[in-house]
């Protein structure tokens, strides 16, 4: 265990998207912490992997995009935990598109997961969502600051932040705070399998990270340090918020 030692103890969690990238750094700051974490991936074998970080870690193979493979997701957590304290829904289709190239395909795609999928993970975690619990919607500057070719992603993260106003405010009764964490350009296995060259990823991050106050990309760990926070009893007073974890790329 590291220095967050005892902040999740006892608390059961879901990280959707938690065999790689932030998902996975998420998952590991809250196993650390002594929570149990069930993550997910689409890909089994990626899944079981990252499933064996030290900790009480269960990986569910599934979709978000798929309202079956949610029903198996939250049935096994009930089956195993009985309930549900935190939830990052992290899960998102990243496909880059100039206007002008947009197909229907990248729409259903992108709000498949990223809208109708973020939608029905809460929704059908809310019967285990204990009272007082945690949900936290992983967004991104995206949503706030203009990048060429990511209109359609820009509008499903923006649908994201508006979800999390609303269901703030609907939850209130239940104690559950609904956050939003949205990272910047930041160092994950998305980006590489965007730009896969080194040498352009490494343009492609300097560019980003010129215009960062920071003048770098940041790292899965630091946008999970912060969804970790969100989603802890240290945020307690936090809700219906949005948390850049950007370096400064868009605040300045
Ligand atoms: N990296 C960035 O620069 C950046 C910036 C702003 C916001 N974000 C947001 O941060 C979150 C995580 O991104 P990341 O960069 O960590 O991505 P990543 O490195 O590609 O990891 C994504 C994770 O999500 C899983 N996943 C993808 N589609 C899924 C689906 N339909 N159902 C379930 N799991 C799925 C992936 O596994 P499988 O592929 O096996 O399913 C993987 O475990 C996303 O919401 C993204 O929009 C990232």
């Amino acid at each position: 265990m590291n220095g967050q030692s005892g902040t999740f103890s006892g608390k059961i969690a879901v990280v959707t998207g938690g065999s790689a990238g932030i998902g996975l750094a998420t998952a590991r700051k809250i196993a650390d912490g002594g929570g149990t974490v069930y993550i997910t991936g689409r890909d089994a074998d990626r899944v079981a992997v990252a499933a064996s970080i030290p900790g009480d870690v269960v990986g569910v193979p599934a979709d978000s995009a798929s309202a079956e493979d949610l029903d198996r997701l939250f049935a096994r957590v009930r089956e195993r935990s009985g309930r549900l304290d935190v939830l990052v829904a992290n899960a998102a289709a990243i496909v880059p598109a100039p206007l002008g190239s947009i197909t229907t395909e990248i729409i259903t795609t992108v709000f498949g997961v990223n809208i109708a999928g973020t939608i029905m993970t809460v929704q059908k975690a809310l019967p285990l969502l204990a009272d007082g619990g945690a949900v936290v919607l992983v967004g991104s500057m995206a949503a706030h600051k203009a990048s060429r070719g990511q209109s359609v992603y820009a509008a499903s993260k923006a649908g994201v932040r508006a979800l999390a106003r609303t269901w703030a405010l609907e939850l209130s009764p239940r104690r559950i705070r609904v956050n939003v964490v949205s990272p910047g350009p930041t160092d994950t296995p998305a980006i590489t399998q965007l730009v896969p060259d080194d040498e352009a990823r490494k343009v492609f991050f300097s560019r980003m990270g010129a215009g960062t106050p920071m003048t770098r990309a940041g790292t899965a760990e630091e946008a999970a340090a912060v969804i970790a926070f969100v989603a802890s009893a240290a945020a307690s007073h936090v809700n219906g918020a949005d948390y850049h974890v950007d370096g400064g790329y868009g605040q300045v």
